[in-house]
């Protein structure tokens, strides 16, 4: 008899996370079933189609679709039958309020808890993100006595653009749970991604659910420091990429997540920030240093286009603006709560004409704007008559701009780059007008 370490998951949520949870556990050689309430989506994944950008994903899925390891559906009750661990990966959206929306991960649990047949028992796996006492919560309500459901935490820490890097080799594999065995067991379903003795950090359930906020947290921070520091460096005439240099040598601070830019978006740190302001608020405590950190964000996303309006003389109304980038960051099509739809409604209300360009985020931006932007497959076709160029997202083909074609193609020669792409020396150079975050401008000759 051959003892196989191989479990029968299922995967409850085919997004970001739940995808590439599925694809990687699937790659590990467990057999897996992926489930959404998408029927279209279920329907491209189960002919192998990824249904958003994610690097190395299409391969990961095709792949383990062909070796028989991976299949969809958008039947729960199939799930639940064929699975013995139902991870959750739905999504946790914010309610009005600012704190976490449970609707649709406590529906999914609800569901699953009705559908396991009398005498046999699951284990529900959160990895949605959640507050503090979720996975508690859910075992008093569907099974006080732990029978026939046992639950576990499991946050994820991938970041979009690198999800799949990130899921194979993670720096850490959090697990909260209640009881021991059930941290062996997950133990065992992420041996395969620890290879290289990275930690399975075997924690209590609210700590593995706290352990996600406050990696959002603090990154989250990191980024606002940053963009606080640029901003008092810039009013003093300090280059900011000098500091960031100074600083991220010394090994108690490092360079991860400290670039000077538009503010975080996407669909974790904002949201998170915001749902711990909340907890917190709730549990008696004024998060006075998490409201700052919102706060600079906010502040930092509009200043581009304030900039812009002051330098087109204060008035946007009739002004052309070329955005390059969407996504909220590279790497991803994801558009939610991306800095550049912040920038884009903004130059909208003001009256401004939007040409955009994206390497991959175009046909997210297309739905969400229709003919309110003009969308331009070559990013230089977006530049033709623009009174200004407005940079969003660090793709890498901007970085690599052909100057010469930006300037025959602009009516003015005026870039703000919301990401300090360029060397302000060249801009000079070249007769550009730019603006970065954190670095003195570049200005245009004053005449005479
Ligand atoms: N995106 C990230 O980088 C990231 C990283 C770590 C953690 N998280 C957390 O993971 C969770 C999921 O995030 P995501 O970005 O993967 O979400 P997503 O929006 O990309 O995907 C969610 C999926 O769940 C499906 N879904 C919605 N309701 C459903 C239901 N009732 N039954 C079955 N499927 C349903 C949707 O159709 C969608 O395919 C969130 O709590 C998020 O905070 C996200």
């Amino acid at each position: 008899m051959t003892l196989s370490l191989s479990e029968n998951l299922g995967v409850v949520g085919m997004g970001y996370v739940g995808l590439t949870t599925a694809c990687g556990l699937a790659d590990a050689g467990h057999r897996v079933i992926g489930c959404d309430i998408d029927a279209a989506r279920i329907d491209a994944l189960s002919r192998g189609e990824a249904p958003f950008h994610e690097t190395g994903l299409g391969d990961l899925l095709s792949q383990n679709v062909a070796a028989g390891r991976l299949r969809f559906t958008a039947d729960l009750a199939d799930a639940v039958e064929s699975a013995d661990v139902l991870m959750v990966a739905v999504p946790t959206p914010t309610l009005p309020g600012g704190g976490a929306d449970l609707g649709i991960v406590n529906g999914v649990v609800e569901r699953i808890a009705g559908l396991v047949p009398p005498g046999s028992q699951r284990l529900i796996v959160i990895r949605s993100t959640v507050p503090p006492g979720t996975a508690d919560a859910m075992a008093k309500r569907f099974d006080p006595a732990g029978e026939r459901l046992r639950f576990a935490s499991n946050p994820e820490f991938l970041k979009e653009g690198t999800a799949v890097a990130d899921f194979m080799r993670p720096d850490r594999v959090v697990i909260g749970v209640a009881d021991e065995p059930t941290g062996q067991r997950l133990a065992r379903v992420y041996a395969p991604f620890v290879r290289n003795e990275q930690p399975i950090l075997t924690l209590s359930r609210r700590g593995a659910e706290m352990t996600k906020y406050a990696a959002n947290v603090l990154l989250a921070g990191r980024i606002s420091l940053i963009n606080e520091l640029a901003n008092i460096c810039q009013r003093m005439g300090v280059d900011v990429n000098e500091v960031r240099r100074g600083v991220g040598y010394d090994r108690r601070i490092g360079f991860a997540f400290l670039y000077p830019g538009m503010g975080f978006g996407g669909s974790c740190l904002p949201k998170d920030v915001a749902a711990l302001r909340t907890l917190a608020r709730e549990a008696g405590y004024e998060p006075v240093l998490l409201d700052a950190i919102a706060q600079v964000n906010r502040r930092q996303r509009l200043a581009p286009v304030e900039l812009l309006a002051g330098r087109l003389g204060g008035d946007l109304a009739s002004r052309t603006v070329a955005v390059w980038g969407l996504a909220f960051k590279p790497g991803t099509d994801d558009i939610r709560q991306s800095p550049a739809l912040e920038a884009i409604d903004a130059l909208l209300s003001a009256g401004a004409a939007v040409r955009a360009h994206d390497p991959a985020a175009m046909p997210n931006a297309r739905a969400l704007y229709g003919p309110r932007v003009a969308f331009f497959d070559d990013a230089y076709d977006a530049l033709a008559g623009a009174d200004a160029l407005l940079i969003c997202t660090e793709w890498p083909p901007f970085r690599r701009a052909d100057f010469q074609r930006i300037l025959s193609a602009m009516a003015r020669p005026l870039i703000v780059d919301g990401r300090n792409l360029y060397e302000p020396d060249t801009m000079r150079g070249l007769g550009i007008e730019y603006h970065s975050v954190g670095r003195p401008p570049v200005l245009p000759p004053t005449p005479g």
